[in-house]
Formats: structure tokens, C-alpha cells, sequence
């Protein structure tokens, strides 16, 4: 907490977080419960609350005044947005245990309330609380997300951009044409997954899981996605996963997805993927192998492999690298402002 001058004291009223829009439809008994874990910090116009590259153990609520976030590129400072009462800061460097990613000041004077991880696990867990998240990042990624246009090795044209809920519908189509052979290692079972999966490979927050699409016939067809999803209990580490249309396999696009996951897991903290891969998956050892991914001894017909993220990354080459890398960093920064009511 750099800079910021008041001192820290337990939070006093609990009617300070049932004012807030983020508590709509939770109820008293539960807002008791998050608020024993908070104490207050009252701010002044000025104030630098942290600063980019601090480390970052606690996250911010804010319940009055106004704090701008700030983001340094260089020798360049932007204002990202203005955060107002019932914005939620810092959560996402508290969690990745990375540092800070922005500025906050202060705007005007105001107060601010400061919990641990602990407490924002308990607090995104309240349900309400858990749909406004999900709908407001996918609210928000939608709208800031533009495709990249990307030309295959044998110059067919695709796009790529993160997948959106608006997907299922396509990626349903999509599974639905897949083979039995690229379903069975996929999935590690034959036949099509259920709806209940189909639904899970959408509900996407772009922080702790991502995933990319990738469309032809100018948005037309889905044609793959491959996405990460963070351990819990290791979350510098995600798991992978891809699919790509039978007619597509071995045109270049897996290799092209696991770099561009790479750059949007940088973003996100992420220094390590596993996957999990079928003994018999060649086309999927090579690309992780590629990437320096090694495996371990297989054991049940599945072999583990590891790879470190900066792998992944330098797959991309400079022309598609750089528009991925830049949807990838716009989406995980919004992802990770998400919780921000504009001030
Ligand atoms: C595995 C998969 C994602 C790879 O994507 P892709 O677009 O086919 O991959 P790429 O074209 O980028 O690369 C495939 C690589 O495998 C290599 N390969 C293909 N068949 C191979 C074989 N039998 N032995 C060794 N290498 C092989 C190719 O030569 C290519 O490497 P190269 O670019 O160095 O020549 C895709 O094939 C797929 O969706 N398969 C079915 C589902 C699946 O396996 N999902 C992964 C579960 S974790």
C-alpha cells in the first residue's frame, strides 16, 4: 500500500458494502461474514494507493471517492479508467502473487476497504456476487474483443479472438463435426461431450480460464479453440487443452494457438502449462514439443507434459505474434479491471 498516508482500522459498519451495486441480492447475514475480514483505509485527493511493480498482497473495495487506474508503457502513463464506490481493485495481482499491473491515485478523498485472499475467495463465492462478475467480463470482453486476421501456412485466411459465451452455438457445430478419433483425444472418451460441457467451454473469465477461437469463411465456421485453465492449487501453472476441425489437423493452427495462449497466460501471471495427452496423440506431442514441452515416463496410456510459458510464446512469428499479443493483453487487462464501477 506505497504512499497512501491514513492507517488501516477493522471495518466498522457493514451498511458501507450493502450500499454497493456488486451486493444486489446478497443477503445481510452473508455480507456480516465478508465484512469481519475487512479493515478501512481512508484515502485523500493525491494519495498513490499502489503503484505499478509494487508487490501486491491485498486487494481494494472501494465504498466512496474516486481513484484513477494508471498504466505505464514506457515512458508513457495512461489513465485506464476512474474507479468509483463498489470497484474492486488489485485482485487479480493479490491472487497471481505477481505485482501490481497499474497505478491507483486518488481522485478526491474517499475510503477504501482492504481484504486478503482469503476473504475475496469468500467474497466472489457469494452468488450474486459471482453472476455480476461473469456477466460483466463477458460483457466486457465482447465488446472490446476484434478479430486477427491470420493467414495459414497454405494462405487459407482464418480469424482468431477469444471465445465468447455468443460461441456456444458454433462450438456445439463444431464439436458435432468432429471425427470420433479427434473426440477420443480430446475428451479421453468416444462420443460427444454432453451440454453440461459444452456450457463449461464457454463460461470463460479470461484470467484463470482462456480461450481462443478461431473462425474460416470470414466468421462463418468454427474451426478450433484452445484454451488454459489455472490450477487452484498452483496458479502460476494452467492446464491446456485444444480442438481443431478434422479438415484443419496439421495446417498449422495448433502450433499458432499454443503461442498465442502463451502471450495471453503471460499476461495473466502464468509461467507454466501442463497437459495432459494420450501416449497415442503424435500431432499434439510434436506441437507441445516444439514449444519445449518435456514429458514424463506415460503411465495408463496418457503422459503428462510441462512446458514453460516463454516456450509457448516464441511459437508465434512476428506478423500474427504481435496483433495476438495485443488482443490477448487488452482482454486479460479488462478481465482483470472487470470489478471497476466507472467513478
Ligand atoms: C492435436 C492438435 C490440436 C494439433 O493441432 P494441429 O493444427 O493439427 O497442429 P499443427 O498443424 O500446428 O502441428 C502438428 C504437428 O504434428 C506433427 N505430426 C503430425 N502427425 C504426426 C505423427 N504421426 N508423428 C509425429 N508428428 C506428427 C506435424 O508434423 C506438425 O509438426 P510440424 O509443424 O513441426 O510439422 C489437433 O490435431 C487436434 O485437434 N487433434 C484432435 C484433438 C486433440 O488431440 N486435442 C488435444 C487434447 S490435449
Amino acid at each position: 500500500m506505497g504512499g497512501a498516508a491514513a492507517t488501516l482500522g477493522p471495518l466498522s459498519d457493514v451498511s458501507a458494502l450493502s450500499a454497493l451495486r456488486l451486493f444486489d441480492g446478497t443477503d445481510r447475514a452473508a455480507l456480516e461474514q465478508v465484512a469481519v475480514g475487512f479493515e478501512e483505509l481512508p484515502f485523500f485527493a493525491g494519495d498513490v494507493l499502489y503503484r505499478q511493480g509494487d508487490p501486491g498482497s491485498s486487494f481494494l473495495l472501494v465504498t466512496a471517492g474516486r481513484l484513477a487506474v494508471l498504466r505505464v508503457d514506457g515512458l508513457e502513463e495512461h489513465e485506464l479508467l476512474e474507479a468509483g464506490p463498489g470497484s474492486v481493485l488489485g485482485e487479480l495481482s493479490m491472487l497471481t502473487g505477481r505485482h501490481r499491473m497499474a497505478t491507483v491515485v486518488a481522485r478526491t478523498d474517499g475510503l477504501v476497504l482492504v481484504g486478503d485472499d482469503a476473504l475475496f475467495d469468500r467474497l466472489v463465492h457469494l452468488v450474486p456476487v459471482h453472476d455480476r462478475v461473469a456477466e460483466v467480463i463477458a460483457r466486457r470482453v465482447a465488446e472490446l474483443t476484434a478479430p486477427v486476421p491470420v493467414a495459414l501456412a497454405d494462405g487459407t485466411p482464418v480469424e482468431v479472438r477469444p471465445l465468447l459465451r455468443s460461441d456456444r452455438g458454433t462450438l456445439d457445430d463444431l464439436i458435432q463435426r468432429q471425427s470420433d478419433e479427434t473426440l477420443r483425444r480430446r475428451f479421453f472418451s468416444p462420443g460427444h461431450p454432453g451440454p453440461r460441457v459444452v456450457d463449461h467451454l464457454v463460461e470463460i473469465n479470461y484470467l484463470d480460464h482462456f480461450a481462443w477461437g478461431v473462425t474460416a469463411d470470414h466468421g462463418e465456421a468454427g474451426v478450433a479453440t484452445a484454451r488454459y485453465v489455472r490450477l487452484r492449487d498452483d496458479p502460476a501453472t494452467a492446464e491446456l487443452a485444444f480442438g481443431v476441425a478434422d479438415e484443419f489437423q496439421g495446417r498449422g493452427l495448433g502450433t499458432l494457438l499454443l503461442g498465442a495462449l502463451g502471450w495471453a497466460a503471460a499476461e495473466a501471471g502464468i509461467d507454466h502449462f501442463t497437459a495432459e495427452v494420450l501416449v497415442d496423440n503424435l500431432p499434439m506431442r510434436a506441437v507441445l514439443a516444439k514449444a519445449g514441452g518435456v514429458p514424463e515416463v506415460p503411465s495408463m496410456g496418457t503422459v503428462h507434459v510441462r512446458l514453460e510459458v516463454a516456450g509457448a510464446k516464441a511459437l508465434l512469428d512476428r506478423r500474427a505474434g504481435e496483433a495476438l499479443r495485443l488482443a490477448a493483453r487488452e482482454v486479460v487487462t479488462a478481465a482483470g479491471l472487470a470489478l471497476v464501477e466507472p467513478g
